[in-house]
């Protein structure tokens, strides 16, 4: 297999370059580096002969055309997008560009080198998807991939247009796509602009740590690795034109989350006050959905494959992650807009 990895120097992405190279498949990294991306995340493939990277756009039709015929790959998975919703709240046009206008472009590059390749059936198209697709759920229930598609945020809502893309292009140009849809990520190498990582490191600087509105939002919790197993299975063993649901079976409201990530902070690097008094909350983000949950059953029937890391075994290995790689996350906090309140509009 050469699977052409789009997003690979971001979080989930480097997770899957990481395990497919491991594992002994070639990967075409092609990702067009913004201030979301970390080569850092790739030291340990960098070298292998399995590894090549293309720092390039998927707003380039003709880069895309360029790099289908220069590796000719037999799989696609499509990481690359812009994905923080504080970011797209304030600026939403980056996102439709990227998210939307860049997926359909990959789409058409994807889908000429297929019929190039003779329509070969056991070509893939993967596309990665977000739970938030689905909107907010209430106390209960779950979403299933037949959930009716409710997008509230400017992100989510690319990434609805974008899944809508792959789901016509199988039915109508018989591209051999899977989708899947995730709950939110969380592990080694997460950007620190986003809540965890947050968490982490303003209260390892003393700094306050904001909890937006009341923090009783639920979130279903993935552990990165585990998703990267899960998209690798998705992609050699799903159907073509089916969509996946992948969560980590690990629910919890916002301040559950942050009170248990304070709590190991106090025993594994303690202060002279419990971190939880650092705790702030803040105006709510515009939109906040209340709650997402999966119901994995698909993925977990079909595929067989379930999450392997419970929430607080996910959190420990996180924050030691972070405790022992501070040359990592120093770096990018000074990169555009990490460390400031975004999306208030
Ligand atoms: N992080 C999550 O919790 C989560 C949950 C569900 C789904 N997803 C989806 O998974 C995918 C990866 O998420 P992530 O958290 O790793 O994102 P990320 O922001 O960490 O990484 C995105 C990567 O895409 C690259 N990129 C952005 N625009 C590009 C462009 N125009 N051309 C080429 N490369 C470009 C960036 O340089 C970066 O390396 C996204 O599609 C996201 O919507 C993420």
């Amino acid at each position: 297999m050469t699977l052409l990895v789009t997003g690979g120097a971001g979080f989930i992405g480097s997770a899957v370059v990481r395990l497919a190279v491991s594992q002994g498949r070639r990967v075409v990294n092609l990702d067009a580096l913004t201030y979301a991306a970390c080569l850092e995340n790739l030291v340990e493939v960098a070298e292998s002969p399995l590894y090549t990277f293309e720092n390039s756009d998927i707003r380039d039709p003709e880069a895309l055309a360029r790099i289908f015929e220069r590796h000719r790959p037999t799989a696609v998975m499509h990481l690359a997008a812009e994905s923080h919703v504080d970011r797209s709240i304030d600026g939403p046009g980056i996102f439709v560009e990227t998210n939307v206008t860049g997926t359909y472009n990959l789409l058409q590059s994807a889908r000429a080198h297929w019929e190039r390749l003779g329509r070969p059936a056991e070509f893939r198209f993967h596309h990665v998807s977000t739970d938030e697709v689905f909107g907010s759920l209430g106390t209960t229930g779950k979403f299933t991939e037949e959930t009716p598609y409710a997008p509230n945020s400017p992100y989510s809502a690319s990434k609805a247009a974008s899944d809508h893309l792959v789901r016509a292009w199988h039915e109508t140009y018989g591209l051999p796509v899977v989708m899947s849809n995730c709950s939110n990520n969380y592990g080694p190498y997460h950007f620190p602009e986003k809540l965890i990582p947050v968490v982490i490191l303003n209260a390892l600087a003393g700094r306050e740590i904001p909890v937006y509105g009341s923090g009783e939002n639920v979130r279903d919790w993935l552990y990165v690795e585990d998703h990267a197993e899960a998209l690798l299975t998705v992609l050699e063993r799903g159907r073509a034109g089916r969509s996946y649901n992948i969560g980590g079976e690990n629910e919890a409201t916002n301040l559950e989350l942050v009170h248990k990530l304070c709590a190991i902070l106090d025993r594994l690097k303690p202060w002279s006050r419990p971190y939880s008094t650092l705790i702030q909350h803040v105006s709510d983000r515009p939109g906040h959905d209340l709650r997402y949950a999966i119901d994995p059953t698909r993925i977990r029937e079909e595929l067989g494959w379930r999450p392997s890391v419970t929430l607080d075994e996910g959190l420990e290995r996180t924050v030691r992650w972070y405790l022992e790689n501070e040359d990592w996350w120093r770096a990018l906090q000074e990169r555009d807009g990490v460390g400031r309140r975004l999306g208030t509009a």
